[in-house]
């Protein structure tokens, strides 16, 4: 793997795109500091530029070159979290410039714990400036199912992509945990492994919940990690009365035993981190059905729920 990484770590360093993996989903990453390659990135991804984009760094010393006057909060949930799947928003420092941050004066910024992202982070660093940044999204297009295997990125992007670094099926399965934390009170833009309870007990406050109106994270865009089959959260009583009105024209995403009267049922994990790790491969395995519909069993209204509910809410929003 070492080649394979100083190669990916080169090839960003000439402007190219390379896909990688992390703990949560892989990323599909290019040099922060070069903007033809952030501009080539998004035009793979079909991302519009005011959208902006998480840098993946090394370490929170590296990481904070890209912010201004981090708050000593911030501090905290870094040195708590990171490595880990955590992103912090932060006031950008001149470093960050626009075409990351979606002309914001905010940047997203993340020390992922994979080792090959980070051999990957240490190689593209050590060779290029000190902190030296990877700009990466999650490796699918805009909209769509992330990807938790080389596989899925490759069936995305096949060689609009310069290298694909294989890591095997990501741990967490779900995106970072996202908070704001670049003015005051700390602020949870997007749900993930990492949860409320356990920010608040790092740094003694409560976390507020986002404001639904602000457009300019993954929360402000309804319609999000979607397959391309309509899909339709049911509530557990109501599955059998679906089923017997669309019989084999659905697949379903179920906690319970397969119905013999459909023919694509995938079976989740009752526990919500062994479900969030194979959510999205099992997302993209329906939406290869060929189904009219697919119909999710609703998992439990319970905070340990929430980063599963948020992702599924939004994969089945119209
Ligand atoms: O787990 C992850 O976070 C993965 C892996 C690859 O690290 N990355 C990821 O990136 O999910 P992406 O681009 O698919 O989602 C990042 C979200 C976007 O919805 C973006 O709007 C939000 O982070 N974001 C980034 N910078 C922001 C900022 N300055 N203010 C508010 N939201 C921001
Ligand atoms: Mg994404």
């Amino acid at each position: 793997m070492t080649d394979e990484v100083r190669r990916a770590a080169e090839i960003l360093r000439a402007g190219g795109l390379v896909a990688f993996p992390t703990e949560t989903v892989y990323g599909l990453g290019a040099d922060a500091s070069n903007q033809a390659a952030v501009a080539r990135l998004y035009s793979v991804k079909r991302r519009p530029a005011d959208h902006p984009v998480i840098l993946h760094v090394a370490d929170a010393q590296a990481a904070f070159t890209w912010a201004h006057k981090p708050s000593p909060l911030a501090l905290r949930l870094a040195e708590c979290f990171w490595p880990g799947p955590l992103t912090l928003i932060l006031e950008r420092s001149l470093r960050a410039k626009y075409y990351v941050t979606g002309g914001q004066d905010t940047v997203g910024l993340r020390v992922p714990s994979h080792p090959i992202a980070q051999a990957l982070l240490d190689e593209f660093a050590t060779a290029n400036e000190f902190g030296s940044a990877i700009a990466a999204p999650s490796a699918n297009r805009f909209g769509g199912v992330s990807p938790t295997t080389a596989a899925h990125v490759r069936g995305d992007f096949g060689d609009e992509v310069d290298l694909v670094l294989d890591g095997g099926p990501s741990e967490v399965g779900i995106e970072s945990t996202i908070v704001d934390v670049s003015a005051g009170k700390p602020v949870l833009l997007r749900p993930g492994r990492i949860s409320k309870a356990q920010l608040r007990e790092a740094v003694g406050v409560d976390i507020l919940e986002k404001n639904t109106n602000s457009p300019r994270h993954s929360g402000g865009l309804e319609r999000h990690y979607a397959p391309r089959t309509p899909a339709r959260l049911v509530p557990t009583h109501a599955l059998d009365k679906e089923i017997a009105k669309l019989g084999d024209k659905v697949a379903v995403l179920a906690f319970s035993r397969p119905d013999e009267r459909v023919d694509y049922w995938l079976r989740m994990p009752r526990e919500p981190d062994a479900y969030a790790q194979k959510l999205y491969a099992a997302l993209r395995e329906l939406d290869g059905a060929g189904c009219e519909l697919i119909l999710v069993e609703a998992p439990p209204d319970a905070p340990e729920w929430a980063a599963v509910r948020d992702r599924l809410e939004r994969a089945c929003s119209h």
